[in-house]
């Protein structure tokens, strides 16, 4: 999803429909502003959010939407689904079809979800190399214990993906509950770490996701926007 930088020329020339040659002259007669200056050079790099204007057209002028939302439990993260209201569903806002989710929460699951139109973004927090903090609080149906720590700091091999899990925080809350740390997000990975203690989780809901936190006055259901 990462939004890649362009070439102007090339740009202006898939965008016109005219060849390269004509756009650089077209550059060089000052035909053309980026981000609001008159721009000459071909090779500019232009991206997704870079405003473009050719001879008063505007050609492009997408703006960043970055978005903070407190999922509800029965709400799928998808754009589109025959049978459950999608997070989409939940935001009232024009630039919502452009919208892509950043890291899944299961259906049953709550709280911290972000969304935005910016791939590059979405890949940063996204990318395991990044190792960007998830933090998870947990309520499960037996008894924690100190071997739950150790077990999630270890990792755990998951056969069906081939890979052993990141060295994951646990704390102890109270004799049922955790916090749990994760900085990557593998397929149901807190309920298969706690299944292999064949312990079921009965809450899981996210409270942050790197630097972004889920506002305590955010109440289930709605959104913001974030800069
Ligand atoms: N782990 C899970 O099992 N479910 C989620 O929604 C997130 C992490």
């Amino acid at each position: 999803m990462a939004a890649a930088s362009n070439r102007l020329d090339r740009f202006l020339a898939r965008t016109l429909q005219r060849s390269l040659k004509q756009i650089r002259l077209d550059l060089a007669k000052g035909r053309v502003k980026v981000d609001s200056a008159l721009c000459d050079e071909p090779a500019r790099l232009v991206h997704q959010f870079t405003r473009i204007v050719y001879d008063g057209q505007v050609l492009q002028n997408n703006q960043p939407v970055y978005i903070l939302l407190h999922k509800p439990v029965g709400v799928v993260c998808a754009t589109k689904d025959a049978e459950h209201k999608t997070v989409i569903d939940l935001i009232d806002h024009p630039q919502r079809d452009e919208l892509h989710i950043v890291g899944r929460l299961d259906l049953n699951s709550s709280g911290l979800v972000l969304l935005t139109n910016d791939g590059r973004w979405s890949s940063v927090l996204t990318d395991p190399e990044q190792k960007v903090p998830k933090v998870y609080n947990v309520e499960v149906e037996h008894p924690l214990t100190a071997s739950y720590i150790t077990a999630f700091a270890e990792g755990m091999y998951f056969e069906y993906e081939n890979h052993t899990t990141a060295p994951a925080l646990l704390k102890i809350l109270s004799t049922h509950t955790a916090q749990v740390v994760l900085t990557e997000g593998k397929y149901h990975q807190i309920k298969r770490m706690f299944g292999r203690f064949r312990n079921p989780v009965l809450k899981l809901h996210r409270v942050a996701i790197g630097d972004y936190h889920l506002p305590s006055d955010l109440k289930v259901g709605e959104w913001r926007l974030v800069s």
